[in-house]
Protein backbone atom coordinates (compact mmCIF):
# COMPACT_ATOMS: atom_id res chain seq x y z
CA UNK A 1 0.00 0.00 0.00
CA UNK A 2 1.48 3.45 -0.82
CA UNK A 3 1.05 6.43 1.12
CA UNK A 4 -1.47 7.89 -0.88
CA UNK A 5 -3.63 4.89 0.04
CA UNK A 6 -2.83 4.57 4.03
CA UNK A 7 -3.44 8.27 4.40
CA UNK A 8 0.36 8.74 5.93
CA UNK A 9 2.25 11.49 6.55
CA UNK A 10 5.58 12.25 8.38
CA UNK A 11 7.23 14.78 10.20
CA UNK A 12 10.85 14.46 11.14
CA UNK A 13 12.91 16.16 13.92
CA UNK A 14 14.35 15.28 17.19
CA UNK A 15 11.66 14.46 19.58
CA UNK A 16 11.00 14.32 23.21
CA UNK A 17 8.45 12.84 24.78
CA UNK A 18 7.89 11.01 28.65
CA UNK A 19 7.74 7.59 29.57
CA UNK A 20 6.78 8.12 33.19
CA UNK A 21 6.78 11.13 36.23
CA UNK A 22 10.48 12.87 35.86
CA UNK A 23 9.81 14.37 39.44
CA UNK A 24 9.91 10.19 39.85
CA UNK A 25 13.33 10.02 37.96
CA UNK A 26 14.13 12.52 35.58
CA UNK A 27 16.42 10.55 33.54
CA UNK A 28 14.49 6.97 33.12
CA UNK A 29 10.71 9.24 32.53
CA UNK A 30 12.40 10.99 29.27
CA UNK A 31 12.46 9.54 25.67
CA UNK A 32 14.47 12.00 23.55
CA UNK A 33 15.27 10.94 19.79
CA UNK A 34 17.96 13.28 18.11
CA UNK A 35 16.63 12.66 14.82
CA UNK A 36 13.27 10.65 15.13
CA UNK A 37 10.36 10.53 12.62
CA UNK A 38 6.55 10.91 13.24
CA UNK A 39 3.96 9.41 11.47
CA UNK A 40 0.58 10.07 11.18
CA UNK A 41 -2.59 8.82 9.57
CA UNK A 42 -6.08 9.33 10.29
CA UNK A 43 -5.61 11.91 13.09
CA UNK A 44 -3.04 9.23 15.35
CA UNK A 45 0.19 8.78 15.32
CA UNK A 46 1.13 5.76 13.75
CA UNK A 47 4.60 4.77 14.24
CA UNK A 48 7.39 7.45 15.86
CA UNK A 49 10.91 6.12 16.86
CA UNK A 50 14.84 6.52 15.56
CA UNK A 51 14.44 8.08 11.98
CA UNK A 52 16.56 5.00 9.97
CA UNK A 53 13.99 2.75 11.98
CA UNK A 54 11.09 4.29 11.12
CA UNK A 55 11.77 5.21 7.20
CA UNK A 56 12.22 1.56 7.05
CA UNK A 57 8.39 0.87 7.99
CA UNK A 58 6.60 3.39 6.38
CA UNK A 59 4.65 2.98 3.67
CA UNK A 60 6.90 4.16 -0.17
CA UNK A 61 5.89 7.39 -0.65
CA UNK A 62 4.81 8.71 2.48
CA UNK A 63 5.82 12.52 2.33
CA UNK A 64 8.15 13.61 5.26
CA UNK A 65 8.60 17.31 6.51
CA UNK A 66 11.89 17.72 7.65
CA UNK A 67 11.97 20.12 10.37
CA UNK A 68 15.95 21.53 11.04
CA UNK A 69 16.94 22.34 14.13
CA UNK A 70 13.63 22.02 15.63
CA UNK A 71 12.38 19.42 18.33
CA UNK A 72 8.97 17.67 18.05
CA UNK A 73 6.65 17.42 21.41
CA UNK A 74 3.45 16.63 22.11
CA UNK A 75 0.97 19.51 21.63
CA UNK A 76 0.79 21.93 25.16
CA UNK A 77 -2.14 22.12 27.29
CA UNK A 78 -2.75 25.12 29.20
CA UNK A 79 -5.66 23.88 31.97
CA UNK A 80 -6.58 27.08 33.16
CA UNK A 81 -7.52 29.83 30.77
CA UNK A 82 -10.53 32.32 30.38
CA UNK A 83 -10.91 33.16 26.94
CA UNK A 84 -13.28 35.90 27.48
CA UNK A 85 -10.04 37.95 29.21
CA UNK A 86 -8.05 38.16 26.27
CA UNK A 87 -8.73 42.37 26.66
CA UNK A 88 -8.01 42.60 30.11
CA UNK A 89 -4.34 41.38 29.44
CA UNK A 90 -1.78 43.46 31.23
CA UNK A 91 -4.90 45.91 33.09
CA UNK A 92 -4.00 45.57 36.42
CA UNK A 93 -1.73 46.55 39.55
CA UNK A 94 -4.64 45.47 41.78
CA UNK A 95 -4.86 42.20 43.61
CA UNK A 96 -7.47 39.58 42.84
CA UNK A 97 -11.05 40.84 44.23
CA UNK A 98 -10.15 44.56 43.11
CA UNK A 99 -9.11 43.34 40.11
CA UNK A 100 -12.11 41.15 38.92
CA UNK A 101 -13.98 44.36 40.00
CA UNK A 102 -12.57 47.08 38.32
CA UNK A 103 -11.31 44.83 35.30
CA UNK A 104 -12.66 42.00 34.62
CA UNK A 105 -16.81 42.04 35.53
CA UNK A 106 -17.13 44.86 33.29
CA UNK A 107 -15.53 43.06 30.17
CA UNK A 108 -17.36 40.01 30.92
CA UNK A 109 -20.35 41.80 30.50
CA UNK A 110 -19.84 41.97 27.08
CA UNK A 111 -20.72 38.65 26.26
CA UNK A 112 -24.12 38.89 26.19
CA UNK A 113 -23.41 39.66 22.63
CA UNK A 114 -22.59 36.63 20.28
CA UNK A 115 -20.83 38.56 17.47
CA UNK A 116 -18.63 39.61 20.42
CA UNK A 117 -17.81 36.58 21.81
CA UNK A 118 -17.35 34.90 18.23
CA UNK A 119 -14.70 37.80 17.42
CA UNK A 120 -12.50 37.02 20.63
CA UNK A 121 -12.93 33.42 20.30
CA UNK A 122 -12.02 33.14 16.58
CA UNK A 123 -8.50 34.94 18.07
CA UNK A 124 -8.41 32.71 21.02
CA UNK A 125 -8.29 29.92 19.06
CA UNK A 126 -5.68 30.74 16.36
CA UNK A 127 -3.40 32.24 19.35
CA UNK A 128 -3.64 28.84 20.66
CA UNK A 129 -2.25 27.30 17.78
CA UNK A 130 0.33 30.17 16.90
CA UNK A 131 1.62 29.03 20.33
CA UNK A 132 1.93 25.23 20.28
CA UNK A 133 -1.08 24.94 22.38
CA UNK A 134 -3.42 22.22 21.10
CA UNK A 135 -5.84 21.34 24.55
CA UNK A 136 -7.04 24.05 26.87
CA UNK A 137 -9.24 23.90 30.04
CA UNK A 138 -11.39 27.21 29.60
CA UNK A 139 -13.74 29.14 30.98
CA UNK A 140 -17.02 31.46 29.36
CA UNK A 141 -18.33 33.87 30.96
CA UNK A 142 -21.98 33.31 33.08
CA UNK A 143 -23.55 33.69 29.12
CA UNK A 144 -23.90 30.57 27.42
CA UNK A 145 -23.61 31.66 24.12
CA UNK A 146 -20.05 32.32 25.50
CA UNK A 147 -19.26 28.40 25.19
CA UNK A 148 -21.47 28.05 21.91
CA UNK A 149 -19.03 30.51 20.21
CA UNK A 150 -15.85 29.18 22.15
CA UNK A 151 -16.88 25.30 20.80
CA UNK A 152 -18.01 25.98 17.19
CA UNK A 153 -14.01 27.57 16.48
CA UNK A 154 -12.75 24.40 17.72
CA UNK A 155 -15.01 22.35 16.42
CA UNK A 156 -14.11 23.80 13.52
CA UNK A 157 -10.20 22.97 14.00
CA UNK A 158 -11.33 19.54 15.15
CA UNK A 159 -9.43 20.41 18.85
CA UNK A 160 -9.27 18.83 21.87
CA UNK A 161 -10.89 21.24 23.91
CA UNK A 162 -12.89 21.72 27.56
CA UNK A 163 -15.00 24.61 28.27
CA UNK A 164 -17.72 25.15 30.19
CA UNK A 165 -19.68 28.74 30.83
CA UNK A 166 -19.28 29.90 34.73
CA UNK A 167 -21.93 29.81 37.12
CA UNK A 168 -22.32 32.70 39.49
CA UNK A 169 -25.18 33.63 41.05
CA UNK A 170 -24.35 35.90 43.70
CA UNK A 171 -21.45 38.83 44.28
CA UNK A 172 -20.91 39.92 41.02
CA UNK A 173 -22.99 42.61 38.71
CA UNK A 174 -26.44 41.73 37.96
CA UNK A 175 -25.77 41.60 34.61
CA UNK A 176 -23.35 38.59 35.26
CA UNK A 177 -25.57 36.86 37.48
CA UNK A 178 -27.25 33.63 36.80
CA UNK A 179 -29.50 31.38 39.36
CA UNK A 180 -28.94 28.01 40.89
CA UNK A 181 -32.02 26.54 38.58
CA UNK A 182 -31.07 28.80 35.46
CA UNK A 183 -27.49 27.83 35.67
CA UNK A 184 -28.02 24.51 36.02
CA UNK A 185 -30.38 24.47 32.85
CA UNK A 186 -28.42 26.34 30.91
CA UNK A 187 -25.12 23.71 31.51
CA UNK A 188 -27.25 21.16 30.52
CA UNK A 189 -28.17 22.61 27.34
CA UNK A 190 -24.46 23.47 26.62
CA UNK A 191 -24.28 19.49 27.51
CA UNK A 192 -26.64 18.23 25.06
CA UNK A 193 -25.00 20.39 22.22
CA UNK A 194 -21.17 19.76 22.80
CA UNK A 195 -20.02 17.74 25.20
CA UNK A 196 -18.34 14.51 24.19
CA UNK A 197 -19.13 15.94 20.16
CA UNK A 198 -15.98 15.59 18.53
CA UNK A 199 -12.76 16.32 20.63
CA UNK A 200 -14.77 18.62 23.05
CA UNK A 201 -15.64 18.29 26.48
CA UNK A 202 -18.00 20.22 29.30
CA UNK A 203 -16.70 21.71 32.18
CA UNK A 204 -19.18 22.76 34.87
CA UNK A 205 -18.07 25.68 35.83
CA UNK A 206 -18.77 27.15 39.48
CA UNK A 207 -16.60 30.40 38.88
CA UNK A 208 -15.51 30.00 43.19
CA UNK A 209 -17.04 29.85 46.08
CA UNK A 210 -17.60 33.42 46.91
CA UNK A 211 -19.80 33.63 43.60
CA UNK A 212 -22.42 30.95 44.22
CA UNK A 213 -24.69 30.23 46.32
CA UNK A 214 -24.60 27.01 48.19
CA UNK A 215 -27.88 25.30 46.31
CA UNK A 216 -25.60 26.79 43.03
CA UNK A 217 -22.82 23.94 44.47
CA UNK A 218 -25.21 21.80 45.08
CA UNK A 219 -26.63 21.95 41.78
CA UNK A 220 -23.14 21.56 39.58
CA UNK A 221 -22.09 18.87 41.96
CA UNK A 222 -25.43 17.11 40.72
CA UNK A 223 -24.92 17.69 37.40
CA UNK A 224 -21.55 16.84 37.42
CA UNK A 225 -22.34 13.38 39.00
CA UNK A 226 -25.21 13.09 36.28
CA UNK A 227 -23.08 13.73 33.53
CA UNK A 228 -20.38 10.88 32.75
CA UNK A 229 -16.84 11.98 31.42
CA UNK A 230 -17.97 15.84 32.25
CA UNK A 231 -15.62 18.39 34.10
CA UNK A 232 -15.40 20.07 37.22
CA UNK A 233 -13.22 23.81 36.96
CA UNK A 234 -13.24 26.18 39.80
CA UNK A 235 -10.93 28.68 41.73
CA UNK A 236 -9.41 27.40 45.16
CA UNK A 237 -7.14 29.45 47.35
CA UNK A 238 -5.86 31.85 45.42
CA UNK A 239 -5.56 35.08 47.62
CA UNK A 240 -5.29 35.95 51.23
CA UNK A 241 -8.11 38.27 51.16
CA UNK A 242 -10.58 35.54 48.87
CA UNK A 243 -9.83 32.70 51.48
CA UNK A 244 -10.63 35.20 54.53
CA UNK A 245 -13.80 35.75 52.37
CA UNK A 246 -14.53 32.21 51.90
CA UNK A 247 -13.87 31.70 55.71
CA UNK A 248 -17.01 34.47 56.32
CA UNK A 249 -19.56 32.82 53.62
CA UNK A 250 -18.69 29.25 54.77
CA UNK A 251 -18.13 29.71 58.88
CA UNK A 252 -19.00 26.20 59.37
CA UNK A 253 -15.84 25.24 56.80
CA UNK A 254 -12.82 25.06 58.53
CA UNK A 255 -11.41 25.52 55.43
CA UNK A 256 -11.26 26.61 51.94
CA UNK A 257 -11.07 23.44 50.38
CA UNK A 258 -13.50 21.71 53.01
CA UNK A 259 -16.51 23.73 51.31
CA UNK A 260 -15.92 22.30 48.09
CA UNK A 261 -15.53 18.57 49.19
CA UNK A 262 -18.84 19.02 51.24
CA UNK A 263 -20.35 19.68 48.30
CA UNK A 264 -19.35 16.55 46.32
CA UNK A 265 -16.60 18.87 44.25
CA UNK A 266 -13.35 16.90 44.85
CA UNK A 267 -12.57 14.57 42.62
CA UNK A 268 -11.27 13.07 39.15
CA UNK A 269 -11.75 15.67 36.55
CA UNK A 270 -12.31 17.98 38.82
CA UNK A 271 -9.35 20.87 38.04
CA UNK A 272 -9.07 23.76 40.29
CA UNK A 273 -6.60 26.86 40.13
CA UNK A 274 -4.19 28.25 42.12
CA UNK A 275 -3.97 26.61 45.25
CA UNK A 276 -1.29 28.89 46.66
CA UNK A 277 -2.94 29.30 50.42
CA UNK A 278 -3.50 25.77 51.15
CA UNK A 279 -1.37 22.96 53.47
CA UNK A 280 -0.20 19.71 53.77
CA UNK A 281 -3.26 18.30 54.80
CA UNK A 282 -5.78 19.54 51.61
CA UNK A 283 -3.05 18.63 49.24
CA UNK A 284 -3.29 15.22 50.52
CA UNK A 285 -7.21 15.10 50.14
CA UNK A 286 -6.41 16.16 46.75
CA UNK A 287 -4.40 13.49 46.06
CA UNK A 288 -6.61 10.47 47.94
CA UNK A 289 -9.13 12.29 45.54
CA UNK A 290 -7.39 12.44 41.90
CA UNK A 291 -8.36 16.45 42.11
CA UNK A 292 -5.73 18.41 40.01
CA UNK A 293 -4.35 21.65 40.52
CA UNK A 294 -3.60 23.82 37.51
CA UNK A 295 -0.75 26.21 38.30
CA UNK A 296 -0.51 29.62 36.61
CA UNK A 297 2.34 31.66 37.54
CA UNK A 298 2.47 34.58 35.39
CA UNK A 299 -1.00 35.46 37.07
CA UNK A 300 0.33 34.42 40.06
CA UNK A 301 3.24 37.42 40.15
CA UNK A 302 0.89 39.37 38.20
CA UNK A 303 -2.01 39.87 40.67
CA UNK A 304 0.68 39.05 43.72
CA UNK A 305 -1.12 36.44 45.25
CA UNK A 306 1.67 34.28 46.02
CA UNK A 307 4.13 31.42 45.26
CA UNK A 308 2.47 28.15 44.61
CA UNK A 309 4.70 25.18 47.01
CA UNK A 310 4.93 22.69 43.51
CA UNK A 311 7.44 20.92 45.65
CA UNK A 312 4.98 20.25 48.64
CA UNK A 313 2.37 19.24 45.89
CA UNK A 314 4.11 16.92 44.28
CA UNK A 315 5.51 15.36 47.33
CA UNK A 316 6.76 12.02 46.85
CA UNK A 317 4.32 9.33 48.65
CA UNK A 318 0.82 11.16 47.71
CA UNK A 319 1.68 13.65 44.59
CA UNK A 320 -1.02 16.01 43.72
CA UNK A 321 -2.09 16.18 39.86
CA UNK A 322 -0.74 19.38 39.05
CA UNK A 323 -0.76 20.93 35.23
CA UNK A 324 0.20 24.53 34.14
CA UNK A 325 -1.85 27.24 33.28
CA UNK A 326 -1.88 30.45 31.10
CA UNK A 327 -4.53 31.97 32.99
CA UNK A 328 -5.35 34.68 30.79
CA UNK A 329 -6.11 37.47 31.02
CA UNK A 330 -4.42 37.35 35.06
CA UNK A 331 -1.56 35.93 33.79
CA UNK A 332 0.32 37.84 31.45
CA UNK A 333 1.34 35.57 28.44
CA UNK A 334 0.23 33.17 25.98
CA UNK A 335 3.06 31.04 25.82
CA UNK A 336 3.91 27.73 27.76
CA UNK A 337 7.21 28.35 27.27
CA UNK A 338 7.01 31.52 29.46
CA UNK A 339 4.77 29.87 31.57
CA UNK A 340 7.06 27.19 32.37
CA UNK A 341 9.61 29.67 32.85
CA UNK A 342 7.41 31.38 35.20
CA UNK A 343 7.09 28.14 37.10
CA UNK A 344 10.87 27.50 37.05
CA UNK A 345 11.49 31.01 38.51
CA UNK A 346 8.27 30.73 42.03
CA UNK A 347 9.85 27.21 42.39
CA UNK A 348 13.59 28.40 42.64
CA UNK A 349 12.33 31.55 44.95
CA UNK A 350 11.10 28.66 47.46
CA UNK A 351 14.48 27.38 47.40
CA UNK A 352 12.99 24.15 45.26
CA UNK A 353 14.16 24.13 41.73
CA UNK A 354 12.29 23.35 38.87
CA UNK A 355 14.10 20.79 36.10
CA UNK A 356 13.29 22.05 32.24
CA UNK A 357 12.07 17.95 32.06
CA UNK A 358 9.79 18.00 34.84
CA UNK A 359 8.70 22.01 33.62
CA UNK A 360 7.82 20.47 30.17
CA UNK A 361 6.32 17.76 31.32
CA UNK A 362 3.69 19.33 33.47
CA UNK A 363 2.89 20.64 29.68
CA UNK A 364 2.56 17.98 28.16
CA UNK A 365 2.24 14.59 30.01
CA UNK A 366 1.77 15.43 32.91
CA UNK A 367 -1.35 17.57 32.46
CA UNK A 368 -2.72 14.89 30.13
CA UNK A 369 -2.67 12.87 32.97
CA UNK A 370 -4.27 15.48 35.77
CA UNK A 371 -6.87 16.32 32.83
CA UNK A 372 -7.47 12.08 32.53
CA UNK A 373 -6.55 12.25 29.51
CA UNK A 374 -3.35 10.80 29.10
CA UNK A 375 -4.80 7.75 26.83
CA UNK A 376 -5.31 10.07 24.31
CA UNK A 377 -2.60 12.70 24.20
CA UNK A 378 0.28 14.71 25.92
CA UNK A 379 2.66 11.63 24.84
CA UNK A 380 4.35 10.80 21.19
CA UNK A 381 3.73 7.13 21.23
CA UNK A 382 1.59 4.66 18.21
CA UNK A 383 -2.01 4.97 18.48
CA UNK A 384 -2.34 8.57 20.98
CA UNK A 385 -3.68 11.24 19.28
CA UNK A 386 -1.39 13.67 16.44
CA UNK A 387 -1.27 16.82 18.87
CA UNK A 388 1.91 17.95 18.05
CA UNK A 389 3.99 21.24 18.57
CA UNK A 390 7.39 21.71 16.44
CA UNK A 391 9.75 23.65 18.46
CA UNK A 392 12.25 26.12 16.07
CA UNK A 393 15.47 25.54 18.21
CA UNK A 394 17.05 28.57 16.90
CA UNK A 395 13.92 31.44 16.25
CA UNK A 396 15.53 34.21 17.61
CA UNK A 397 18.93 35.50 16.46
CA UNK A 398 20.17 35.73 20.12
CA UNK A 399 18.38 31.87 21.05
CA UNK A 400 20.69 30.96 17.93
CA UNK A 401 24.06 32.39 19.49
CA UNK A 402 23.16 31.15 22.96
CA UNK A 403 22.14 27.00 21.43
CA UNK A 404 25.66 27.18 20.25
CA UNK A 405 26.63 26.27 23.28
CA UNK A 406 24.14 23.81 24.08
CA UNK A 407 24.58 19.97 24.03
CA UNK A 408 22.10 18.40 25.91
CA UNK A 409 18.42 18.40 26.11
CA UNK A 410 17.76 19.85 29.44
CA UNK A 411 19.52 22.58 28.90
CA UNK A 412 18.46 23.36 25.64
CA UNK A 413 14.43 23.51 26.96
CA UNK A 414 16.19 25.53 29.57
CA UNK A 415 17.09 28.17 26.70
CA UNK A 416 13.75 27.84 25.18
CA UNK A 417 11.88 28.44 28.15
CA UNK A 418 14.08 31.68 29.05
CA UNK A 419 14.38 33.32 25.68
CA UNK A 420 11.98 31.80 23.76
CA UNK A 421 7.83 32.72 23.07
CA UNK A 422 5.58 32.03 19.94
CA UNK A 423 8.04 32.48 17.88
CA UNK A 424 9.26 29.51 18.70
CA UNK A 425 6.42 27.15 17.36
CA UNK A 426 7.45 26.49 14.05
CA UNK A 427 4.49 24.29 13.73
CA UNK A 428 1.46 23.12 15.33
CA UNK A 429 -0.57 19.55 14.23
CA UNK A 430 -3.87 19.13 15.80
CA UNK A 431 -5.08 15.36 15.23
CA UNK A 432 -2.88 15.10 12.18
CA UNK A 433 -3.45 18.12 10.21
CA UNK A 434 -0.84 21.21 10.10
CA UNK A 435 -2.58 23.44 11.90
CA UNK A 436 -0.22 26.29 12.28
CA UNK A 437 2.76 26.60 10.21
CA UNK A 438 5.10 29.91 11.01
CA UNK A 439 6.70 29.98 7.83
CA UNK A 440 3.88 29.61 5.62
CA UNK A 441 2.47 32.81 6.68
CA UNK A 442 2.99 36.06 4.33
N1 LIG B 1 -11.16 33.81 40.93
C1 LIG B 1 -12.45 33.96 40.55
N2 LIG B 1 -12.54 34.40 39.28
C2 LIG B 1 -11.28 34.54 38.84
C3 LIG B 1 -10.72 34.96 37.59
O1 LIG B 1 -11.41 35.31 36.64
N3 LIG B 1 -9.37 34.97 37.52
C4 LIG B 1 -8.57 34.59 38.55
N4 LIG B 1 -7.24 34.63 38.40
N5 LIG B 1 -9.07 34.20 39.72
C5 LIG B 1 -10.41 34.17 39.87
ZN1 LIG C 1 -8.71 31.73 36.55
Amino acid sequence: MNAVASGWTAIRGALLTFDGDPFVDDAQACRYEPDAIVAMAHGRIVDCGAADVVAARLPPDTPITRYRDALISAGFIDAHVHYPQLPVIGAGGKPLLEWLTSHTFPTEARYADIDYARDVALRYVDENLRHGITTAAVFGTVHPQSIDALFDECARRDMRMIGGKALMDRHAPADLLDTASRGYDESKALIARWHQRDRLAYAITPRFAATSTPEQLAAAAALWRETPGAYLQSHVAENRAEVEWIASLFPNDARYLDVYDRFGLLGKRAIYAHGIHLDDADFARLAETGTALAHCPTSNNFLGSGLFALHRARSAGRPVNVALGTDLGAGTSFSMLRTMQAASEVAHLQGRPLSPLCAWWLATQGAARALDLDDAIGTVAPGREADLVVIDLRSTPLIDFRMRDVERIDDALAVQMALGDDRAIRATYVHGRLAWDRDAQV
